[in-house]
């Protein structure tokens, strides 16, 4: 047993100044959760910081070596961000024989095998709840609250720059580009805002759970990824008032058969479905398991106190089994897997879909597109000719289609023979629904 756990904290910038002030706060209760004393050595930024979080017994350096290098440091608190020297302060701390907290999604996506194999090899833990979902405590449910259960399922709204800007599109009627604008102006979109609208950002994460619940690194590259930047006020119309359902980009893994399928794309949600009222910058994943059914989870997807309260629960974890003499004696958790997982061809996977077509309004050409369908043993669920004015012009109109489960091979390959229709005025709208 141990009567002090030791702290080095790496950047003292949004994350990290509010992960002090919580370990400064519920200093007490921290401590008596961990069954001993917390002390913070070390902080590391930049520059020096005048901040009256940092008292006398508190360090500053701007060499985040002299932290990973202190024997006394037992767990080091990676918050600087970025992939390097992240990386190598992360792999650093490891081999120096340190448990390492990290919020780091960009670090464990590029060197997941990296960094916990040296981590097995060295018997150090490598915590992260804060790098997936923010404040929303997800990975912690994976690992241990839903142990009991094969996990067969995840979806997630898991990036907030895009449901922020989904909401606005929604709710205000703007355009993409103006709920790009004001996500902006609100600080939730970078000045660079590719990584969110397109994706990749939910690429990562649903990776990073995916992994978790399989027990086998899927990198991001190998999730399908589609953005959000070419919907259209058209289509969230009618999306709205007539399948009265509403749009999010959600990131899913999904158990096929024996293989799992990783995707992110924008989907229709029913208006009665939780995810629907899941609004601006908060998060949602649900996870489903075996056991327990389906398990939802539901909070802030970043910012300050949020992200730090689940760099706190690692640390308190940590502390706890480190004061134990325990820490990085026991398998870890995600690395469970017995067999090598097969990754499914987005071609296979089984969806719903909404259909736009923009056509000639003549006699005959609905009768086409669903033998069309019908060739390709798609089975439709609805049909409606849109009546909007706005919509629809002298020469042609457009046709919403909602199908049943539908392989997406099939779907795609319809589509592409629409596309061909001599009526057709314009590239055809497919979505899935959840
Ligand atoms: N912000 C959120 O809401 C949020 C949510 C989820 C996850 N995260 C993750 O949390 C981590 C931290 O994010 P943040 O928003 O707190 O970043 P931030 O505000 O930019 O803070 C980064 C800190 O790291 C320091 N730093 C950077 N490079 C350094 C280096 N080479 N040597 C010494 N210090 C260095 C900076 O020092 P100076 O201040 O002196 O430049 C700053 O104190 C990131 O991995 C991020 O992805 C953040």
């Amino acid at each position: 047993m141990k009567e002090k756990v030791t702290l080095g904290l790496i950047g003292f910038g949004v994350v990290g100044s509010g992960t002090v002030e919580l370990l400064r706060r519920h200093r007490r209760d921290i401590e008596d959760r961990v069954g001993a004393r917390v002390e913070l050595k070390w902080i590391c930024s930049h520059s020096k910081k005048e901040s009256p979080l940092i008292d006398r017994t508190v360090r500053q350096t701007r060499n985040w070596k002299t932290v990973v290098s202190d024997p006394e440091v037992d767990c080091v608190i990676e918050l600087m961000g970025g992939t390097e020297p992240a990386r190598t302060v992360v792999l650093t701390a490891i081999r120096n024989g340190k448990h390492v907290v990290t919020a780091n999604k960009a670090i464990l996506s590029k060197n997941w095998d990296e960094i916990f194999g040296l981590a097995d090899e060295r018997h150090c833990l490598v915590y992260f709840e804060a790098a997936v979902g923010g404040g929303v405590p997800v990975v912690q449910a994976l690992n241990e609250g839903l142990a009991g259960n094969e996990i067969t399922k995840i979806v997630g709204i898991l990036n907030g720059t895009t449901n922020f800007i989904l909401t606005r599109m929604h709710e205000s009627g703007l355009s993409f580009g103006e709920a790009l604008k004001e996500a902006q102006k609100a600080g939730f979109a970078e000045a660079n805002p590719a990584f969110d609208v397109k994706g990749i950002d939910a690429a990562q994460k649903i990776s990073i759970l995916g992994s978790l619940a399989i027990g086998q690194w899927i990198p991001p590259e190998q999730v399908y990824c589609e953005g959000i930047s070419k919907l259209r006020q058209t289509d969230i119309r009618l999306i709205q008032d007539r399948l009265h359902s509403t749009i999010k980009l959600l990131g899913i893994a999904e158990k096929i058969g024996n293989a799992w399928a990783f995707r992110v794309h924008p989907t229709l949600v029913a208006r009665t479905h939780p995810f629907a009222n899941v609004r601006n910058e908060y998060n949602a994943i649900a996870l489903h398991g075996n056991a327990a059914g389906e398990v939802l989870l539901y909070g802030k997807g970043a910012g300050r106190l949020p992200t730090s309260s689940a760099v706190i629960s690692d640390i308190i974890f940590l502390c706890r089994q480190i004061a134990n003499g325990t820490a990085g004696q026991l398998p870890y958790v995600s690395r469970l897997a017995r067999k090598r997982v097969r990754i499914a061809e987005m071609s296979q996977i089984r969806s719903r879909y909404y259909l736009r077509v923009t056509t000639l309004d003549r006699p005959g050409v609905l009768a086409n597109i669903t033998s069309i369908l019908g060739q390709h043993r798609v089975s439709i669920a609805s049909v409606h000719q849109d009546t909007f004015e706005e919509n629809r012009s002298k020469k042609s109109v457009p046709i919403i289609l909602q199908t049943h489960m539908t392989r997406e091979a099939d779907m795609q390959a319809s589509v592409e023979e629409i596309n061909r229709m001599k009526t057709i005025r314009a590239s055809s709208v497919l979505l899935r629904m959840e």
